[in-house]
């Protein structure tokens, strides 16, 4: 795909929404589709509140194997390409929906985690956040004060972080370049973004290898993985 819609722009506010798909060339695997992780456990048992309660080693236990698994892979080209965007075009930002931290290990500054990180565990009593990017394992289940620690993530029925939506929302309203990654694009609110990006006027690209429900919404479809994808858009927005 050489050919796009678009001439060479001067776009100067970008957000790249970025979901499972983004890291899946790093190794990790999506939720959905073919090797999906709820293809293998099903969620109502491992990724929301009331199993955290029923079985909370269960959980941390699924989520430290999502770390292990994280920290084999690394970053791939299509994360430095939009590190390299950032450089040239400074108000780039990136919406995510990964919990990995694949895009802070790109060194990308400017990232909101909707959903929350694999990397902080929160203590529901004191609502201390206990950061620990190295580690796969827990380095301990328990906060100092004895209450068992919740990975600081969005599980399913849990209600987003109010703030995190709002700058969402803001980042979303005033970008002239709306770049939607490997997300299918059936988990809401943040499915809703890119019915945001373009009823706020936004130029608005697709990149998925497959067709999504959201895919006739925009502007331009990118039928390629993330690297691929990524490469042919910097040339575009940068020649
Ligand atoms: N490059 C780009 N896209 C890819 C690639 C790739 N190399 N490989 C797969 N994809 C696409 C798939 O075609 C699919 O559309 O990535 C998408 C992954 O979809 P999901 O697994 O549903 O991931 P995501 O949309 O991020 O899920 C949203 O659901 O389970 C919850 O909270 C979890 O944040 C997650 C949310």
């Amino acid at each position: 795909m050489d050919n796009f819609n678009f001439s060479p722009s001067s776009f100067k506010n970008i957000v790249f929404f970025t979901g499972a798909g983004m890291s899946a060339e790093s190794g990790v695997p999506t939720y959905r589709g073919r090797g999906g992780i709820w293809n293998e456990y099903k969620w109502e048992e491992y990724a929301c509140e009331s199993a955290f309660r029923s079985n909370p080693d269960l959980v941390l236990d699924f989520h430290e194997l999502r770390r292990i698994e994280a920290l084999k892979g690394k970053p791939h080209k299509g994360h430095f390409i939009i590190n390299e965007i950032e450089d040239i075009i400074k108000n780039t930002s990136i919406i995510t929906q990964n919990i990995d931290g694949m895009h802070q290990r790109a060194n990308s500054k400017d990232v909101l985690e909707l959903h929350g990180s694999l990397w902080k565990m929160r203590c529901e009593t004191e609502g201390t956040i206990y950061e620990d990017l190295d580690n796969g394992k827990y380095s301990s289940r328990y906060c100092d004060c004895g209450n068992i620690l919740r990975p600081d993530i969005i599980w399913f029925q849990d209600i987003l972080k109010e703030k995190v939506v709002q700058n969402a929302i803001s980042m979303i309203s005033s970008c002239d370049l709306f770049v939607s990654i490997g997300t299918s694009a059936v988990v809401y609110p943040a499915a809703g973004f890119p019915r945001l990006a373009k009823d706020s006027g936004a130029f608005c690209i697709e990149i998925n290898p497959e067709k999504t429900e959201l895919s006739q919404i925009f502007d331009e479809v990118i039928r390629e993985k993330a690297s691929n994808g990524l490469a042919l858009l910097k040339k575009q927005i940068t020649d």
